[in-house]
């Protein structure tokens, strides 16, 4: 088995863990942006129900730190195979950085907002949901990432660097974080295939098509098979 599904083991992919979106180099340079950075209070971008139940910081999109990890964020998932193939980006709203600790170390349960607004006014639908993690799991209490989906609730803290995607459609949580400092990188995609459930679709028939190569080599099934995943996308997605 490839790197690429080293991490797809779950029978439910649309929970999916994102390996190394950031290098330990990487890291290194956020750790020393987020040293000093302009924290503020994270109310300042929740819709009104979320607000009522978001306690935590967050930093102004157009500071350094914010603009400098947005961008190794960014130039990680455009490598990243596994984001491509999952997520179908069409659209990202630009990563922002937030933090739980002290007083303000937690958010409760809410969906995101449905539509959110670049600065420049540009429109992104939140069709999947994506937290990197730029803490270890060893400096901080509490602070898992908390989402109900169909089979029970799923409890996530991954290792710095690592991230994972959700369905922008579910009901999600931070539970506090009673020690140490959570730091984390968020934003959404709007995807070419609006529908969870046919991107699922998309996405398992692409990993099996890899599994099928890698086991027996390119054929007239493969080959007749990706020409099938071809059409149905062309079929589901908006560009
Ligand atoms: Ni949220």
């Amino acid at each position: 088995m490839g790197r690429l599904f080293a991490f797809y083991k779950t029978p439910n992919p649309m929970l999916l863990t994102l390996p190394n979106i950031l290098d330990a180099k990487d890291l290194q340079v956020a750790d020393q942006l987020l040293a000093n950075a302009p924290w503020a209070d994270g109310k300042g971008s929740a819709g009104s129900q979320a607000a009522q139940v978001k306690n935590n910081h967050q930093l102004p999109y157009d500071c350094e730190a914010s603009q400098a990890i947005s961008a190794m964020v960014t130039r990680g998932l455009e490598r990243h195979a596994l984001f491509l193939t999952a997520a179908l980006p069409r659209k990202l709203f630009t990563p922002r950085i937030n933090r739980y600790s002290g007083a303000a170390n937690h958010y409760g349960n809410h969906v995101d907002s449905a539509i959110r607004t670049l600065p420049g006014g540009q429109r992104v639908r939140t069709d999947v949901s994506c937290s990197v993690f730029l803490s270890n799991p060893e400096d901080y209490d509490g602070g898992e990432l908390t989402i109900a989906d169909t089979y029970g609730e799923q409890r996530i803290k991954l290792p710095a660097g690592h991230a994972v995607l959700y369905p922008g459609t579910s009901l999600h949580q931070v539970t506090p974080v009673t020690r140490g400092e959570r730091l984390a990188c968020f934003f959404w995609v709007e995807s070419l295939v609006r529908s969870d459930e046919q991107r699922r679709l998309l996405f398992d028939m692409d990993m099996a098509l890899m599994r099928l190569r890698q086991a027996h080599g390119e054929s007239a099934a493969t080959t007749a098979l990706t020409g099938t995943y071809h059409n149905l996308l062309r079929m589901w997605a908006d560009t």
